[in-house]
């Protein structure tokens, strides 16, 4: 029992449920969090058990309400008192001056004048309706026809960004702030939606449920305010952002610009990339600039909406059928096309895996001429009955090669036949096959070369020996030829014979030369990875690499041993097993090292790198973006100076670098109280 009289008590929840609400605003709303997880939860439990001792005590914006209440039978139906209306598309640039003009053709304005615009990023959603009375939450409704909605107060209640009880600004007589008291009655529109990252781990557990995963962050909201539970709407990832006025008694703002800092100072999140724009020229700078923007949001848009800022111009605008003359919904260029396959061709990878390849009529996508998509494998064809000749919908979703996603079967000709890869490798030289349980079909002639020309770019890439200077056409010449027939070949041609081949300037060859030098003093991780063996990457080879330190100790290895190295399967320590017992492997080492390539063993490269006594045996943590170098740039750097990376931040982290625009990891780093270092910082501690 709780120690407190009905006075007491009535106060201390009182103190407890402001102060929690202030922390949620500053968690959820501005995302600059004081206090850590640990102690907000601390005090969510004194106010539990102080409400259930004193039920009749517990106030309307409790955060202890936002964990659902009760079931319904079903939703009721509320009438909207403004219409909830729609906004008319301008599909590319054109559409967005024409608009500007309507615009100032309505108003009778010069078509030289600048309008006032508020650019808003069109959050990929579900539109809802939010009324507070005095202050506090009452009803929240989905959009439905526009007219009539439905009512899912319980739903919305349990979104922590959603702002149970609003904030008036300090009304004294000296106040600088001229935001306007909180209007008695205050209907809000926004967004409902449900975050990238929280989609991701929500989609994950649908996945070990063995229940079907949601298609998009979109209908994974829409599913989420549509259960009749609220106990299982709190359980999902959602968030709210708030845009447009709805209904409200007395108002007196003046512009848009007005009431999205007045809703702010409310209380309610806003999106921060909302922009003032003079005239249609900024306009059209803040959409590409949102473009950018895009990939790295941790929420879906799907455009811009541009709305003129005055309030009265609005009121003079109107609107026309369904949708208000004053604002548009600039739209993204479709990230997904229609176009048709010219032909399948198979792309020979370096450890002989045969790629089928989709060689489309060149169409624009989200900005980017596409001509190419990778079917994946036989499987992923035979699923699609993906044939040549058919048009298909390809996407492209951020900086991801494009792929196929349905077939248009009504446009297919009669005539087209289904699509196998062939058992003759595009090589002409070797057959291929499917080893049984893989996806993919692989050449089987060592010496195929598209293979080898594979191998070979492989082989100098950045990240294996690092050769600069030796790009796919050279190697491709140098194949062709017949110069190079084995990996070690490229270390046997002599500056003649590089330079008998097209196209090659005496500087780049000496250049060429130099490096390939340079890139045998380098590291048996490196190396592994270099030479191609399937299933082995970046990160096998530096596991294999630390593990056994040298080669001959590899060698040594048996098939138990390599399986009982962690992170290591069966599959991947077979592969390695049988690679290096073939005669034809081990004398193609030989040959590196009688040819000069050096194997530093991990240990080793730590001792010499500036700063490593910083990095050596701590943990680290990336987030955000890097200005100076690539992520893997510094993943290297880091591991190099015997410092490990971890994916998520926890008590165990040491260090997070922090890049611009780091969000959620940066915000756990803060409130576990782990050491945050920037950009320069990190630069600095590299350099010793
Ligand atoms: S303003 C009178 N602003 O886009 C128009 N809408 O077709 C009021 N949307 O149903 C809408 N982000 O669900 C507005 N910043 C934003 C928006 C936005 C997304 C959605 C909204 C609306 C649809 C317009």
């Amino acid at each position: 029992m709780n120690p407190y009289t009905p006075d007491e008590a009535a106060q201390k929840i009182t103190a407890l449920t402001e102060e929690l609400n202030q922390h949620a605003h500053r968690y959820y709303v501005l995302d600059a969090p004081i206090i850590s997880d640990a102690e907000y939860d601390r005090l969510l439990r004194q106010l539990e058990a102080l409400e259930k001792d004193f039920p009749d005590l517990r106030l309307p914006n409790s955060p202890t309400q936002r964990v659902g209440g009760p079931a319904l039978e079903h939703f009721e139906k509320v009438n909207h008192r403004i219409p909830m209306l729609s906004l008319a598309n301008a599909m590319n640039e054109q559409e967005l001056l024409d608009f500007d003009q309507r615009i100032k053709r309505h108003l009778s304005l010069p078509t030289d004048a600048s309008i006032q615009y508020i650019a808003e990023p069109k959050i990929d959603g579900i539109a809802i309706s939010l009324l507070y009375e005095k202050g506090l939450f009452s009803v929240g409704a989905t959009r439905g026809d526009g007219v009539t909605g439905e009512d899912i107060t319980a739903n919305l209640r349990t979104i922590k960004s959603l702002p149970l009880r609003l904030q008036s600004p300090p009304s004294d007589l000296f106040s600088t702030s001229n935001t306007p008291p909180v209007p008695a009655i205050l209907e809000v529109r926004g967004e409902a939606y449900m975050p990238r990252d929280g989609f991701e781990a929500f989609n994950e557990e649908q996945h070990k449920l063995g229940l079907k995963p949601f298609a998009n962050p979109r209908n994974a909201a829409a599913g989420s305010l549509k259960q009749l539970d609220p106990n299982l709407t709190a359980q999902r990832p959602l968030a709210v952002f708030v845009y447009a006025p709805g209904y409200i008694e007395d108002h007196t703002l003046q512009s848009q610009w007005d009431f999205l800092e007045a809703i702010q100072a409310w209380g309610f999140p806003r999106n921060p990339l909302s922009r003032r724009c003079h005239g249609v020229q900024e306009v059209l700078q803040c959409y590409h600039d949102l473009m950018l923007q895009r990939p790295r949001l941790n929420y879906d848009i799907d455009g811009m909406v541009v709305k003129v800022d005055d309030y009265n111009l609005q009121k003079q605008l109107g609107f026309i059928s369904k949708s208000p003359r004053w604002a548009v919904a600039f739209k993204f260029p479709p990230q997904q096309e229609i176009t048709k396959i010219l032909d399948i061709q198979l792309q020979v990878g370096r450890t002989g895996k045969l790629t089928p390849v989709a060689h489309l009529e060149p169409i624009q996508v989200a900005g980017v001429v596409v001509s190419r998509a990778t079917l994946h494998n036989q499987d992923e064809i035979d699923k699609k009955d993906i044939r040549v000749g058919d048009y298909v919908v390809i996407q492209r979703a951020g900086d991801v090669i494009p792929e196929v996603v349905t077939v248009v079967t009504e446009r297919r000709d009669p005539l087209a036949l289904p699509y196998t890869i062939p058992n003759r490798c595009p090589c002409g030289q070797s057959e291929t096959e499917r080893t049984p349980g893989e996806a993919a079909h692989y050449c089987t002639g060592i010496s195929c070369p598209s293979r080898l020309k594979s191998a070979f770019e492989h082989f100098v890439s950045r990240k294996a020996m690092n050769v600069d200077g030796l790009g796919p056409k050279l190697i491709e010449q140098a194949v062709d030829a017949g110069l190079l027939n084995k990996l070690p070949d490229l270390y046997r041609l002599s500056e003649a014979q590089w330079r008998s081949l097209e196209r090659t300037g005496e500087r780049s060859i000496l250049n060429l030369l130099q490096s390939l030098e340079k890139s045998k003093d380098t590291t048996l991780a490196r190396f592994l990875f270099a030479l191609g063996i399937r299933h082995v990457g970046e990160t096998t080879a530096h596991t294999l690499a630390d593990h056994f330190g040298t080669l001959h100790a590899l060698y040594q290895a048996s098939l138990d041993d390599l399986q009982k190295i962690p992170d290591i399967g069966p599959v991947v320590a077979y592969s390695v097993y049988h690679f290096f017992h073939q005669d034809e492997i081990r004398q193609i080492v030989q040959d590196f090292l009688d040819l000069g390539v050096e194997l530093a063993p991990p240990a080793q490269i730590v001792a010499d790198l500036p700063g490593k006594d910083f990095f050596d045996g701590k943990t680290f943590v990336l987030t955000g973006t890097l200005t100076q170098m690539s992520r893997d740039d510094a993943q290297e750097q880091i591991q190099a100076r015997g410092g490990k990376i971890s994916g998520s931040v926890s008590k165990k982290t040491d260090f997070v670098i922090a890049g611009a625009s780091a969000g959620s990891k940066l915000q756990k780093a803060q409130s576990l109280g782990v050491t945050v270092i920037d950009e320069d910082a990190f630069l600095l501690k590299l350099q010793g």
